[in-house]
């Protein structure tokens, strides 16, 4: 180490901690990962280092694809800067100019927007299809299909299709499936042993927990998720150390979480059902749930007001439950999907899929259930 003032501030602390075995995983905090020499360097340009720039790789980033993949039963998995970043990755990493999605109509507004607005732009097509009314496929895979995408459980009316149903349909026909599992999360269900190719999660949410991070991940085949792991670097998608880290912190206490949310759920929408304030409570039914390999209807629901002129105030009158545009959070939160998320959607495309005004959208906590039960009363009276 050289001796001078200024250069040793530099280097002098740092001594990397190699024996050290820290109980909980350390972050990564660089954006660059150090060689002993070129031969190191070389080995990881053939394939045998893990780590050169934290763009193209970090073990946090690595932790938290690992955990999900894990999880999802998956083969391989990537994560990426945002839900967004990593359904872009593996959309691009299955369609090419000139080929066709075919998606559901009830899918997250920002995903519409990539899958249409920006999309369109590289030459792919999208079709959207109603999952409710249709019993098949027939008439919409066109020679240039690829790709079918779908939500387990859909934002923001919390529809659940058959999704076994629509994934052997689409596989038959030659499709490769993607599946947003953002709402049921692995602990729900995990559509890779359904059939599908690839599952996405806005890790931002219930992998997460705490609506502290940003973050997405991709699972599935092993050779669909390297191409998307190509995709997630050359397009600077990755995610950060940071948020690698907490998310997988976050994800720790994923089954306890969701276990909890889910019943508060569960009695947050019999209550609801019976407040003549409140018209149609979305909700999934335990019919509808009959595929999932725990027999919980998840932690989210949607409601209307009966009296939708009474929006602004219901909105107004909250006092703990906090109005924020996302979800998923140990807190109980509320959202109006017109006014945020699905903000992307016409007009005319809101109202067909019911995604009206008067429609609240509730992610429920971990709270005393009784304590949300009384909030949400007050707001409503
Ligand atoms: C179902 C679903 N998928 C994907 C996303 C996008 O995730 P992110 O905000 O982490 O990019 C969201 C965000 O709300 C979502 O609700």
């Amino acid at each position: 180490m050289g001796e001078r003032f200024e250069t040793k501030t530099v280097h002098i602390g740092h001594e990397p901690l190699r024996q050290v075995t820290s109980k909980s995983t350390p972050i990564y905090q660089t954006s660059v990962f150090a060689f002993q020499g070129l031969e190191e360097v070389e080995q990881f340009y053939t394939g045998h280092g893990e780590y050169l720039y934290t763009r193209n790789g970090n073990p946090n980033q690595t932790e938290l694809a690992n955990a999900i993949t894990k999880l999802e039963q998956a083969e391989d998995g990537v994560s990426a800067a945002s839900g967004m970043g990593a359904i872009m990755a593996g959309v691009l990493a299955v369609v090419k100019p000139g080929d066709h999605i075919l998606a559901s109509h009830e899918i997250y507004g920002g995903t519409y927007a990539l899958l249409d607005k920006e999309l369109s732009r590289l030459g792919i097509e999208l079709e959207c299809i109603n999952l409710n009314e249709l019993t098949s496929l027939d008439g919409h895979i066109r020679p240039n299909t690829r790709l079918f995408y779908m939500e387990t459980i859909t934002n923001p009316l919390l529809t659940v299709a058959d999704m076994p149903g629509w994934v052997q349909q689409a596989k038959q026909a030659g499709l490769t499936v993607m599946i947003d599992n953002t709402f049921a999360t692995p602990y729900l269900v995990q559509p890779l042993t359904l059939g599908a190719d690839l599952v996405v999660h806005s890790a931002t949410k219930y992998i997460g927990g705490h609506s502290d991070a940003t973050a997405g991940v991709l699972v599935g085949k092993k050779e669909l998720v390297q191409r998307a792991r190509e995709i997630v670097v050359n397009y600077g998608a990755s995610l950060s150390p940071f948020e690698a880290w907490i998310t997988s912190r976050g994800l720790k206490t994923l089954a306890l979480r969701m276990e909890r949310q889910c019943d508060n759920a569960r009695e947050v929408a019999a209550f609801l059902r019976e407040h003549p304030a409140v018209g149609r409570v979305y909700y999934p039914s335990e019919a509808d749930v009959h595929f999932f390999a725990r027999k919980k209807q998840g932690a989210m629901l949607s409601f209307c007001l009966a009296d939708e002129s009474r929006i602004y105030d219901f909105y107004r009158k909250l006092d703990w439950i906090k109005f924020a545009p996302s979800l998923a959070g140990v807190e109980t939160s509320v959202s109006h999907p017109v006014t945020t998320s699905h903000r992307a959607f016409s007009e005319e495309q809101r109202l067909a899929s019911g995604i009206t005004m008067g429609l609240v959208r509730l992610s429920v906590g971990i709270e005393a259930v009784e304590d949300i039960v009384a909030e949400l009363d007050r707001a409503l009276s």
